[in-house]
């Protein structure tokens, strides 16, 4: 049963939800506003994830045709795996590398694949200024969470926002604009989709420009934390699980399931958060009050024992979920507002029919099982260490040997 809080008179009501059903039926809650980004309107102003009702219908309608088997199956097989293996290339020739950095280098150059941000260079360096402005961005849709001035760094985003405009969000465009005006078909990507639909859609420039900054920091931070998590719970797993050394190995699924697991015990974002925009009664029976603030806590959802057993807490890649319940938990959200991008992050699921041949991964699947391919280990004599800056459970430096053992 959620729990009900309130802190003073003028403060709204807080809502709690931290069962699996109450979440499930929450995200359903057309009522229900999102509220996670709301001092962040410097990036987050009008973009999907803030839309709603509607607006958000059309929209998502609209990039939905994006986000469907065919363009999966064209950047799993053909668009992504150069970009992994280039990323990853200079790091197996020297034998090591450092995942953290590794992770947000891979998974900036997928996501802006999949924004629709050309890379003019595509050198490191352009990845790297393309990650600064991704870092501020993630800065600016967190605001409320900023402990200094926090107009000062609105202002500061807001220019920065505008420079990523015309080293990136512009040329992209005009280019996309060209291709379309000579009759030739668009690559498969948002700025195409809001371009070619410019007519239904009418959105100013800035939002576009939002739209792309947001689909780059949806689609590269949640990854890129998710492939280093999911390659450090891999190895502590099969530390303690010899008999499942061949596995990484031998069954391509085995990553995959490694990959939803840590996706359910680490979620990207450990809660999601909704205004009440009329009184609520869920099917528990909890009444959530008009101008409640709703709080899904994602990291008690996901280890709920009445759905995911006993050992909820444990990581066990070999862990059955009663159906209909996705190994990952509620960790890609649920309802309108379900990760647009979750089938193309973390694959889909292997249903009776599939092949391995047919069957679609997931990019972060992919990412880290080209890293066992190589041989990683952990450096016996350089640990793993945490990001110190932030409260969140994030790795500041992942340092592994790349060994590959040829046959
Ligand atoms: C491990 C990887 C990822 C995780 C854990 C994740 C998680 C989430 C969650 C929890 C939401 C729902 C937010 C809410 O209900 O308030 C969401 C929405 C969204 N995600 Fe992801 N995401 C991931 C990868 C991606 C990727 C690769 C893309 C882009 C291709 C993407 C694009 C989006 C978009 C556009 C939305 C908004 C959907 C809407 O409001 O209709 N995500 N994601």
């Amino acid at each position: 049963m959620s729990q009900p809080t309130s802190t003073s008179a003028t403060d709204p009501t807080v809502i709690t939800i931290t069962t699996y059903e109450e979440a499930k039926d929450a995200y359903r809650q057309k009522s229900l506003r999102q509220a996670l980004y709301d001092a962040g309107e410097v990036v987050m102003g009008d973009v999907l994830v803030n839309l709603h009702a509607a607006e958000h219908r059309d929209r998502r309608r609209l990039e939905n045709r994006l986000f469907r088997r065919e363009t999966f199956e064209l950047y799993e097989r053909h668009l992504f795996p150069p970009i992994i293996e280039a990323t990853l290339a200079p790091d197996i020739e020297a034998g090591r590398a450092e995942l953290v950095d590794l992770g947000h280098r891979m998974m900036m150059n997928l996501a802006a694949l999949t924004a629709g941000i050309d890379r003019p260079l595509g050198t490191a360096d352009e990845t790297r200024h393309l990650y600064r402005y991704l870092m501020l961005f993630i800065e600016g849709a967190t605001l409320a969470h900023f402990t200094g001035d926090q107009d000062a760094k609105r202002d500061e985003i807001a220019n920065e926002l505008h420079k990523f405009d015309t080293e990136f969000v512009t040329p992209s465009l005009e280019r996309r604009a060209a291709m379309l005006e000579a009759g030739s078909e668009l690559p498969k990507d948002v700025l195409s989709v809001l371009l070619a639909n410019e007519d239904s859609l009418s959105l100013p420039h800035d939002v576009i420009v939002r739209e792309v900054a947001f689909y780059l920091l949806a689609g590269a931070h949640t990854s890129a934390t998710a492939f280093t998590r999911v390659s450090h719970n891999v190895l502590k797993w099969l530390d303690a699980h010899p008999e499942d050394a061949d596995l990484v190995r031998t069954d391509r699924l085995f990553v995959q399931r490694c990959t939803h697991e840590t996706i359910r015990l680490q979620p990207s974002s450990p809660v999601a958060m909704r205004w009440a925009l009329d009184d609520i009664e869920l099917k528990s029976g909890t009444h959530i009050p008009r101008g409640a603030k709703v709080v899904i806590d994602l990291l008690s959802v996901n280890r709920d024992p009445d759905v995911f057993g006993e050992g909820a807490d444990d990581f066990d890649p070999h862990r059955k979920t009663p159906d209909g319940v996705p190994a990952y938990g509620l960790s890609f959200g649920s309802g309108m507002h379900a990760c647009i991008g979750q089938d193309l992050a973390a694959g889909l699921l292997f249903h009776e029919g599939s092949t391995m041949d047919d069957h679609i991964f997931g990019l972060v699947p992919e990412a880290v099982q080209l890293l066992f391919d190589a041989g990683v280990r952990i450096d016996p004599d350089d640990s793993p260490e945490m990001d110190e800056s932030t409260t969140r459970p994030y790795f500041g430096r992942y340092p592994v040997l790349l060994e590959a053992v040829t046959a």
